[in-house]
């Protein structure tokens, strides 16, 4: 147990973070084009807030929640998602009075006690983005824009993207009874959450994975399909923005996301090359959210990509991430007298931001130029005794073989050439 993480955990070792900051390089990138700003909430919030904004009837809120008391007995949870505090965090901290849309994005872990597999973990991380303020269309179009373009630059191409609207309130309302009204001769046949769902939350039936329930819901009015006149010519301007940009998409009428929060437009980016868990992104609209939480009516959209979803595809699809350079010098010492000079010498070249190494390990010199050779160093000079005693010493380019005499005063200058 002491040397084994939890399950459904994941160390990032030293050999792959370079992957994990290009991604975050390009995320800040595309944030600072598209004006968004960057936020960072707290790993956990009260449980309440989970409850009212993700919502009662959600797997993450059921079954899925890091929920304990703290020491002074308030329940806390992990925060599942990023939305949920972020909404919290725009209604704290006045962002209403803002100019609008407030527009944000976040890097954060997620917590969900979920079944571990390829693609699904208990922790994982997600870059999200939330847009408050505008009722949209062309918000909507942004921000799926935003994701497209992102997978462009990261290389990506097997992802598609689909989209659906799952109505207002008032809409859903009544496509709910037309559901519940199909889906009732065979309430019996339908898998126990799904029964519980059917009071509840209808609409989550037809995301059912369950081979029985899915049968059952084949046939079933789509919601698409009886949207109120403000719910279509929403979806209508979603579309045409999407058509103005040149944004494929496919409509699927069965996506209706696992999160009671969504209202009007939902969309996925999904993936068929890593397996079951497919989706590498997630998103929607949220206009009654903020209202949920205890602010002003205020719209809402946003989406988040799982990391390590991404990650899984850019392998598949052999997208080759830039290797960390190596550094710039190290610095080879034989005796003390020379390994006290490479002491004060590796200094000084960081303070001019140079990376710089010598031995700490007391190795012999072959055992140095080996290791140099492992910090892939640009430059080797060696030192011992005579190179301090004149001042110079041997400066060997590590990729050419080329060694050229150089004054040891001279070695930033050289290296900033
Ligand atoms: P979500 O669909 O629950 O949406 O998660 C978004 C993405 O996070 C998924 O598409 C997936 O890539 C990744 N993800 C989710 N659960 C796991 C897991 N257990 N292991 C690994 N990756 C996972 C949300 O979280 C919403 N807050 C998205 C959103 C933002 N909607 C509006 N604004």
């Amino acid at each position: 147990m002491l040397t084994q993480a939890p399950k459904g955990t994941k160390d990032i070792l030293p050999s792959e973070i370079h992957k994990w900051h290009y991604i975050e390089k390009e995320i800040a990138q595309i944030c600072s084009d598209y004006g968004y700003k960057e936020i960072r909430i707290p790993v956990f919030e009260h449980t309440e807030l989970f409850q009212r904004g993700v919502g009662d009837t959600s797997d993450i809120v059921q079954k899925e929640m890091y929920t304990f008391s703290d020491k002074g007995g308030r329940s806390i949870t992990l925060r599942p998602e990023g939305t949920a505090g972020v909404a919290r965090s725009y209604i704290e901290n006045g962002m209403s009075s803002l100019p609008q849309p407030v527009k944000l994005y976040y890097n954060i872990t997620a917590y969900r006690y979920e079944n571990v597999q390829k693609g699904r973990y208990r922790e994982f991380h997600q870059f999200g983005v939330e847009a408050f303020g505008s009722y949209g269309p062309s918000i909507d179009v942004e921000i799926i824009s935003m994701v497209k373009l992102l997978f462009d630059r990261l290389g990506i191409n097997q992802v598609r993207l689909n989209i659906n609207s799952i109505g207002c309130p008032a809409c859903r309302a009544e496509y709910n009874k037309k559901l519940k009204d199909y889906l009732r001769p065979n309430l019996e046949n339908m898998c126990p959450t799904c029964k519980t769902r059917f009071e509840k939350n209808p609409l989550r039936i037809i995301d059912c994975k369950e081979q029985g329930c899915k049968k059952i819901t084949a046939g079933a009015p789509a919601l698409i399909d009886h949207l109120c006149e403000e719910c279509k010519n929403h979806f209508e301007g979603l579309k045409a923005g999407l058509d103005n940009i040149g944004i494929e998409y496919s409509v699927d009428k069965n996506i209706v996301r696992g999160l009671d929060y969504y209202t009007k437009t939902v969309f996925e980016f999904v993936s068929d090359s890593i397996g079951a868990q497919g989706t590498v992104c997630g998103g929607g609209r949220y206009d009654g959210l903020i209202e949920e939480c205890g602010g002003k009516p205020t719209p809402g959209i946003g989406f988040a990509i799982g990391i390590e979803r991404l990650l899984m595809v850019m392998e598949n699809q052999g997208i080759e991430i830039p290797q960390p350079k190596g550094i710039d010098i190290f610095i080879a010492a034989i005796g003390e007298k020379a390994h006290k000079y490479a002491e004060k010498k590796v200094y000084e070249l960081r303070k001019e931001s140079l990376s710089a190494e010598k031995d700490l390990m007391g190795k012999s010199l072959k055992a140095q130029m080996k290791y140099a050779d492992k910090l892939q160093a640009k430059y080797c000079i060696v030192l011992g005794d005579e190179e301090i005693d004149s001042g110079k010493a041997v400066l060997k380019n590590m990729k050419t073989g080329e060694e050229k005499e150089i004054s040891l005063d001279t070695i930033i200058d050289r290296l900033k050439m």
